[in-house]
């Protein structure tokens, strides 16, 4: 199935979608999905982000907007949604609309339906990234979502332990099946920096680079384990916010630009392929 092309008229004003995966639960994709998204948009970009995880939302509490509700408008007769905006940032997720022990009981097609909802009847305007913060795994619901949504790249991240680059590498090969193809490797939690100076490799060693290496992608970098991350995805203030000069918030922006730049060099070199009207 070829689903790479964006070129897809249930977006018509956004440039690029960019998943945010893993294999492995828990590896820090939503607190890179928040970062990433906010840092893109202190680059001046105009920026949207989709929470995809419909079983376990965490995109409202990170960004501090849990009580809001995204406002539906009348545009040339049609009901619209329009996106909670924080920070700068376009959002949408499922926690906006329906109670969380709601979803978590939908099937994979459900939950499919109800993102490709977040991309027909949400009023995104015009964009230059719409991120997916992706649910974890590399079963049926995530081969599913990746099928119906138009990507134009995935992202994987990782943590240097064995047991989740395993599952990263799942998730690299799931992208292959769907033609999506793979920007690059993110390590989360690559090392503890201690207050001595040191560094402590509490997940092991080079595990993501190693990993990029072998599928022949490219290698986004990596980002300490820190508590300041933790407490602005709990505060729902990022840390590229909260502690805008630490070196962790750097270490989300010089990704940020990495990965921005990887688009712009993967668009330059494709074909552009023909609008289709309908
Ligand atoms: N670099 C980091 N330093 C410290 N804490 C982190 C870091 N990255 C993530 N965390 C924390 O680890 C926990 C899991 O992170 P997160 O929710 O982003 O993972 P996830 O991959 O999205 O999980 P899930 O698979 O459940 O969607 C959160 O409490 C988050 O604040
Ligand atoms: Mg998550």
């Amino acid at each position: 199935m070829q689903n790479s092309n964006i070129n897809n008229s249930i977006l018509p004003g956004v440039k690029s979608t960019i998943a945010i995966s893993s294999g492995k639960g828990g590896v820090g994709k939503s607190t890179v999905a928040v970062n990433l998204a906010i840092a893109l948009v202190k680059e001046g970009y105009k920026v949207g982000l989709i929470d995809a995880d419909i079983y376990g939302p965490s995109i409202p509490t990170m960004l501090g907007v849990r009580d809001e509700k995204p406002k539906l408008v009348k545009i040339d007769e049609k009901n619209r949604l329009l996106p909670v905006v924080k920070y700068g940032l376009k959002l949408m997720s499922i926690g906006f609309l329906v109670d969380n022990n709601e979803a978590v009981v939908w099937r994979g097609p459900m939950a499919a339906s109800a993102l490709k909802q977040f991309m027909s009847d949400v009023e995104w305007d015009e964009l230059d990234f719409l991120l997916y913060d992706m649910p974890p795994g590399t079963g049926d619901i995530q081969l599913t979502l990746t099928q119906s949504i138009p990507l134009s790249g995935a992202v994987i991240v990782t943590t240097p332990q064995e047991i989740s680059i395993i599952d990263a590498r799942k998730g690299a090969k799931m992208y292959e099946k769907v033609n999506v193809p793979v920007l690059g490797i993110i390590e989360n939690m690559s090392y503890y920096n201690n207050p001595d100076g040191s560094k402590e490799y509490i997940f092991g060693t080079g595990g993501g680079a190693k990993l990029a290496e072998e599928l022949g992608i490219n290698f986004l970098g990596e980002i300490a384990l820190n508590t300041n991350i933790r407490l602005g995805g709990d505060e729902g203030k990022p840390i590229v916010l909260r502690d805008a000069d630490s070196t962790e918030s750097k270490q989300f922006n010089e990704i940020a630009k990495n990965l921005a730049e990887n688009v712009k060099e993967k668009e330059h070199n494709q074909p552009k392929l023909p609008v289709i009207e309908i």
